[in-house]
């Protein structure tokens, strides 16, 4: 059972729990059911939401305290305050614009930057020693002009990416060879946007390579054209999603609430959240997704995984059009 207090903590184990400490800066449709996943999944002691609608960010928190006695040992506070940020572990940044149906999150770049430029240093005076993980969109090219605006090492300041998009991809392929989505292992790389890709060849399911799987129980090998079906599905998820109810909000969550897990736990975890690149296969200076190890430290590693001639160019296309907007903003 989860120590009731600290000094419990102390008493029964001999050393004291650290309390850790995660923020959520935008309590919109994302950032509060950021808080709740945080909450559900017992990730963090304390989870903070800060926004400058106070009315939002009380009736949020409020809600979510409502709610803790079913939960692990956690505390949930909210205010219009910075001040509520203050010793977090992480910031999670969700606050900005969100799409409208039929718009590309690269369309958003102009306000979030502008956005990035005015919240940035009052959280970095209130939590200078946190690990950044930038959600808003478009988050490459977010994440890109955060590190320029903060000034903090790509270790420490970087994005949720394609750990959503890689998701989706696997519940597909999941669902299309009737495997267990957690034996499916597959990434989205580059943007988390319409120029991802899907890395076919180093895709495993139980460790075999995907594209040599040869079908279960009548669900069949996944050709070329059920590949880029599947492919053609996650690009759209959004789209499709944010045509039917406004706005995404749980599987970002849960993507999110998995990576500050990954920092929390220091457990060097494989996900392909977006960072500073610097010559991975020649491609440099830009933020997008690749396989990365994340631990306490943040981003640790960026994971050279094999590709082929087609994908390195679809990764190449990818940074390119994610430069190409960072570029016309002036970074
Ligand atoms: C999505 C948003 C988080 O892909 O960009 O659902």
């Amino acid at each position: 059972a989860e120590p009731a207090t600290e000094q419990q903590a102390t008493a029964s184990t001999g050393s004291t729990v650290r309390r850790t400490k995660v923020s959520v800066v935008g309590a919109g449709a994302v950032g509060a059911t950021m808080a709740y996943a945080l909450l559900t999944r017992g990730v963090a002691r304390e989870v903070a939401l800060f926004d400058i609608n106070r009315a939002k960010v009380e009736a949020e928190a409020l809600d979510l305290a409502h709610g803790i006695q079913f939960t692990a040992q956690s505390e949930v506070v909210g205010s219009d305050d910075v001040e509520v940020v203050r010793g977090s572990d992480v910031v999670i940044v969700t606050a900005g614009a969100k799409q409208k149906p039929g718009q590309s999150r690269l369309e958003l770049a102009e306000s979030t930057i502008s956005l990035m430029g005015k919240i940035l240093p009052s959280l970095l005076e209130v939590a200078p020693d946190a690990i950044y993980l930038m959600v808003t969109n478009p988050v490459d090219v977010v994440t890109y002009a955060s590190l320029k605006l903060t000034g903090l090492p790509p270790n420490r300041l970087f994005g949720s990416g394609t750990v959503l998009d890689s998701s989706r991809l696997r519940y597909l392929v999941a669902q299309a060879t009737g495997v267990a989505v957690q034996n499916v292992h597959a990434y989205m790389v580059g943007e988390h946007g319409d120029s991802e890709i899907p890395l076919w060849t180093s895709a495993t399911i139980g460790g075999a390579p995907l594209l040599d799987w040869q079908g279960l129980e009548g669900r069949g090998p996944l050709g070329d054209a059920e590949r880029a079906a599947i492919a053609y599905e996650v690009v759209n998820s959004a789209y499709r999603i944010i045509e039917g109810k406004g706005a995404t909000n749980y599987a970002i969550a849960l993507a999110g609430s998995r990576i500050v897990e990954a920092l929390l736990y220091d457990q060097h975890a494989v996900l392909p959240v977006s960072s500073l690149l610097k010559d991975y296969y020649g491609i440099s200076d830009v933020c997008l997704s690749v396989p990365s190890v994340v631990g306490k430290g943040g981003v640790l590693h960026q994971i050279e995984v094999p590709l082929s001639a087609a994908e390195l160019r679809g990764l190449q296309a990818s940074a390119e059009s994610i430069r190409n907007t960072a570029r016309s903003f002036g970074l």
